[in-house]
């Protein structure tokens, strides 16, 4: 009986969210990849691309596209500027700007650029799912300075220090050296285990209260 309890007890916290992992996500390629790994269509232990700055150990073809075009509504209500999609968001746009094949790491040229065709992990998705592509005027913004100056100018968004209610994270915790990226919304390996491998679940526009007060 004791074993039984116990084993319900280690199901409960190990089936608890924050301990979700990449394994059987959307970011889970090891059922395509020649040697079965996960990690290294992003990430290699050696020989690693360096020029992406701040790029983690970085194995992926990086996207070429010099101009995205970026979000821009600041003759209304918007007061920041978004700049180019730099360190991590370029990570992301290497596979989800549609211009450089999925499987293209560690030097390999790799074949399709689709995400769905090349790396289809089963369900209803079509052709073009997941394809962010390089005009980003119809996207959230990235690459936004969020700062005190941005808090005040705005009048709607928190406070830097304010807690995300993941953990021990205030909204300074998940900006990358001050900006909004894509990371600051998405968790690449699924660590928090919602739907579209969000950072935080958007039930009740949670995840974007976590930023806006309104
Ligand atoms: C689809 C691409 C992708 C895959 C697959 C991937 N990563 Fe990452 N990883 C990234 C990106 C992008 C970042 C930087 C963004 C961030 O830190 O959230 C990162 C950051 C990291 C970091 C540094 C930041 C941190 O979270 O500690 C570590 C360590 C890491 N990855 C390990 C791994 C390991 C181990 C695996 C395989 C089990 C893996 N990654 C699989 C894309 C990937
Ligand atoms: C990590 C913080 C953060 C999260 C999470 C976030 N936003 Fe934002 N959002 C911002 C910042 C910063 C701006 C730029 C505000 C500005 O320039 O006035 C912005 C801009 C916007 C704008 C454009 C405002 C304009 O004036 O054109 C809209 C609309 C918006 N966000 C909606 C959302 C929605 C919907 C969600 C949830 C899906 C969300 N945001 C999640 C930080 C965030
Ligand atoms: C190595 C290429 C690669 C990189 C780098 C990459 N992705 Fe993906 N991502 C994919 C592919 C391929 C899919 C779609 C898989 C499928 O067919 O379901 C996907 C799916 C997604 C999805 C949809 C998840 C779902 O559950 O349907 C999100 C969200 C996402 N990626 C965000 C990101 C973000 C944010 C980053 C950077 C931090 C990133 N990706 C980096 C290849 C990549
Ligand atoms: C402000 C928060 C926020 C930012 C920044 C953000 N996303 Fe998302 N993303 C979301 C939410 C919320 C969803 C789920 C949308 C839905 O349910 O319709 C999503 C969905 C997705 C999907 C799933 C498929 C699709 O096309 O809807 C992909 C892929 C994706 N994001 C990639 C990215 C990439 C790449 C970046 C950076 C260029 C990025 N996201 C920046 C909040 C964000």
């Amino acid at each position: 009986m004791t074993k039984i309890l116990l084993s319900a007890v280690a199901v409960l916290i190990f089936s608890s969210p924050s301990f979700a992992v990449i394994t059987g996500s959307a970011h889970d390629f090891s059922a395509s990849t020649p040697s079965g790994e996960i990690c290294i269509l992003c990430h290699t232990p050696h020989g690693a691309d360096t020029t992406v700055t701040n790029a983690p150990l970085w194995n992926h073809e990086v996207t070429a596209t010099a101009t995205f075009t970026t979000y821009d509504n600041t003759s209304a209500t918007q007061d920041s500027t978004p700049g180019q999609p730099n360190g991590v968001s370029k990570l992301c746009l290497s596979c989800h700007d549609n211009t450089v094949a999925i499987d293209a790491f560690g030097g390999a040229t790799g074949t399709g650029t689709d995400l769905v065709a090349t790396y289809d992990l089963g369900g209803t998705k079509t052709a073009g799912y997941a394809n962010i592509g390089t005009d980003l005027s119809d996207d959230h913004p990235i690459g936004i300075l969020y700062d005190s100056a941005l808090v005040t100018a705005d009048g709607g968004l928190n406070a830097l220090a304010t807690a995300t209610t993941v953990g021990t994270d205030t909204i300074a915790d998940i900006l990358f050296s001050s900006m909004v990226e894509c990371a600051s919304c998405h968790d690449v390996h699924n660590a928090f285990g919602n739907a579209n491998l969000l950072y935080r679940s958007n039930a009740n526009s949670e995840l974007c209260l976590t930023c806006h007060a309104k």
